[in-house]
Parts: structure tokens; C-alpha cells; sequence
């Protein structure tokens, strides 16, 4: 605006130029430039129009311009440098927040994978456990069913011998009561005798007594019933005792199937509870692991806009640099034309 000033004023008073020495003298002074050259060429044509105040004002009124431009320029350059700055802190902060939250995210995840790893162990071990306790009263039920297959035998054979004997001793009884010259008949001591050695064996003191007597008459008959009512009696007792030992017995196994059964249920509670604890653990380490993406995720963003911002800055800082440096060029023309010109005063007013 100054300059177009300049030019209408050269217009209105152009007139036959002679390089006057103080033009010449800033000629020489000033940078080789196309502003530089174009001033010089502008105050000369102006000072042949012989308006010195005028030139002087103008002079001036574009050294003050140029002073606010580059005062403006300045403090906006400053508020900008500030904003960069504030951004670049900001985004600093924000980096430091995200790592931090990254490193104590992945030390959970440590944390997690450990439990897990200690609940995967527990698991195996407990499941391990209800295996063999399992296996435990499979075999305590099998252990009482061929107790009782045994038992059972134990008494068809007593029931059948006490059924023989009783058998043998009612014939005894009768034959010493019907007390007939001949006794027995050779015929039944032999069927008694095969029945004896069946039941009770070759060599029990029955068989033996009966097979061995010389005679097989009252006296025999009478001690062979004596016998047979103290074996009659010792079998019933060990059927009463079996019986008695069977309560005990049938006591004991229930007791051991409680026992198992109490510790399963607590080895199943275990069991569900670390299945649980297990199941918990493997969602919170999903959960942590993609959290940990996401904050990784904005870390890198955040580092990008971080190197954006400080790229921006330093491009806007050079920019501003290499236009103010041109700005002072500009002034210190100016300064010096205006000094040159008033050194030169008495002369060019001439
Ligand atoms: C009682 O039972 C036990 C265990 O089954 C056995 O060892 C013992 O011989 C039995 N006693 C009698 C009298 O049957
Ligand atoms: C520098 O000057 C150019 C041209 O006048 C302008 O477009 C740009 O915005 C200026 N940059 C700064 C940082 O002052």
C-alpha cells in the first residue's frame, strides 16, 4: 500500500532524473535484492519530484508498518510456539499414562496366567482324587459283595450239614429207643458213615467213630448222639456269631461308603469350585489381554501424533524464521534509506 503511494506520487511529479550522490550512496549501501532495488528506484524518481517531506513521511510511515507487522508477527508466532508446546506435553503425558497403564496390564496378565496355571495344576490333582476315591468304593462294594457270595455258601454248606446231622442223629435216637436185638442194619451204618465223611469229612472224630467201633451197639450209638448234639450245637452258635459279626460287618461297610461319600462331596465342591475359579481367571485374562491391544493401540497413535505435532512445529518455526529474517532485511532498508536520506538533506534540497 505504501509503495502504491510511492508510485502515484512518482507519477504525479516525474520529471528528468539525475543520480543524485545520496541515492547513489544507498545504491552501493543496500543488499543487491528486487525490494532493495525497487525502493532505490522509488525514492529516486520521488526525490526528482522534490517533495523531500513528503518522501521523509512516507519513509516513516513504512519503517512504523513494518515495525507492527514484525511486532504481530511476533507475539502470534510466540502464542502458536505456545500451543505446539502445550500439545506436545499434553501428548507427552498422555504416552507416559498409556505405557504405564500397558506395564502394570501386562504384570496383571503375568499374575493371571500364573493362577491359572496353579488352578489348571489344583484341577488335575482333584479330578486325579475323585478318580481314586471313586475307584476307592468301587472297590469297597466289591470287596462286600464277595463277602456276602461267601457268607452265603458258608451257610447253604452249614444249613446242609446241620440237615445231614440231624438227619443221622434222629435215626440214632430212634434205633436206641426202638433198642432192637440187632441194631442197626450193616446197610444204614454204611449210608451213615459215607453221609458223615461227606459233610463233616474223612477224618472227623464222627466218622471215626462210627467207622472204627467193633461194635456198633447202644453204648456207640449213645456217644456218637452226645457228639452229634455238641456239633449240632457248635454250628448253630458260629451261625449265631456270623450273624452278630455280619451287623459289625454291615456297621463297618456303611461306615466306609459314608466316609468315601463325604470326602467325594468335598473333592466335587473343590472340583466345581476350581472349574470356577479357573473359568473366572481365563475370562479376566481375555478381558486384560484385549484391553492391553487397545491401550497399545492408542499408545501408537498417540506416539504418531506426538512426531506429527513436533514435525509441524519445526516446519511452522522455520517458516516463521526465514519470514521474519526477511522481514528485518526489509526494515534495515528502510532504516538505512531514511538515514542516507536525511545525512543527505541540505543537498537534496537543492
Ligand atoms: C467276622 O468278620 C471278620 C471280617 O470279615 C472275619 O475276619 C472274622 O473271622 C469273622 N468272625 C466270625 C466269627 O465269623
Ligand atoms: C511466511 O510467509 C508466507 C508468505 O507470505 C505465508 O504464507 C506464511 O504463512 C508465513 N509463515 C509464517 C510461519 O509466518
Amino acid at each position: 500500500m505504501t509503495f502504491k503511494t510511492l508510485m502515484v506520487l512518482l507519477l504525479v511529479t516525474m520529471a528528468v532524473a539525475t543520480e543524485s550522490p545520496a541515492i547513489e550512496k544507498l545504491r552501493n549501501k543496500l543488499d543487491q535484492n528486487e525490494y532493495n532495488s525497487q525502493l532505490v528506484d522509488l525514492l529516486e524518481l520521488s526525490l526528482a519530484g522534490g517533495q523531500l517531506d513528503r518522501v521523509f513521511e512516507l519513509l516513516q510511515k513504512m519503517v512504523d508498518d513494518l515495525t507492527g507487522q514484525i511486532n504481530a508477527a511476533n507475539l502470534d508466532h510466540a502464542s502458536r510456539m505456545a500451543a505446539f508446546e502445550s500439545s506436545i506435553e499434553q501428548l507427552e503425558a498422555n504416552l507416559a499414562t498409556l505405557s504405564s497403564e500397558v506395564q502394570t496390564n501386562n504384570r496383571k496378565i503375568g499374575d493371571i496366567t500364573q493362577a491359572i496355571s496353579t488352578l489348571t495344576s489344583t484341577s488335575v490333582a482333584v479330578k486325579k482324587q475323585l478318580e481314586t476315591i471313586n475307584q476307592r468304593e468301587e472297590q469297597i462294594r466289591d470287596n462286600r459283595q464277595r463277602e456276602i457270595q461267601v457268607l452265603e455258601t458258608k451257610q447253604s454248606a452249614g444249613s446242609r450239614i446241620l440237615a445231614a446231622l440231624e438227619d443221622i442223629h434222629d435215626r440214632l435216637v430212634k434205633a436206641v429207643l426202638s433198642n432192637t436185638g440187632s441194631f442197626l442194619e450193616e446197610a444204614e451204618k454204611k449210608e451213615m458213615i459215607k453221609q458223615v465223611k461227606k459233610e463233616l469229612g474223612r477224618t472227623h472224630p464222627l466218622a471215626l467213630l462210627l467207622e472204627f467201633s467193633s461194635k456198633f451197639d447202644e453204648a456207640t450209638a449213645k456217644r456218637a448222639i452226645e457228639l452229634i448234639e455238641q456239633i449240632i450245637a457248635s454250628i448253630k452258635e458260629g451261625e449265631v456269631n456270623r450273624e452278630s459279626n455280619q451287623t459289625a460287618v454291615e456297621e463297618n461297610f456303611n461306615s466306609l461308603v459314608n466316609e468315601v461319600t463325604v470326602v467325594r462331596d468335598k473333592l466335587q465342591q473343590d472340583n466345581q469350585k476350581t472349574t470356577s475359579a479357573l473359568k473366572n481367571r481365563q475370562n479376566d485374562l481375555k478381558i486384560t489381554q484385549r484391553r492391553n491391544k487397545q491401550l497399545e493401540q492408542n499408545e501408537a497413535t498417540t506416539q504418531q501424533l506426538l512426531e506429527t505435532t513436533r514435525v509441524q512445529k519445526d516446519l511452522y518455526d522455520s517458516n516463521f524464521r526465514s519470514n521474519a529474517s526477511k522481514r528485518e532485511g526489509q526494515l534495515n532498508s528502510l532504516k538505512t534509506a531514511l538515514q542516507i536520506l536525511r545525512d543527505n538533506e541540505q543537498a537534496l534540497k537543492k
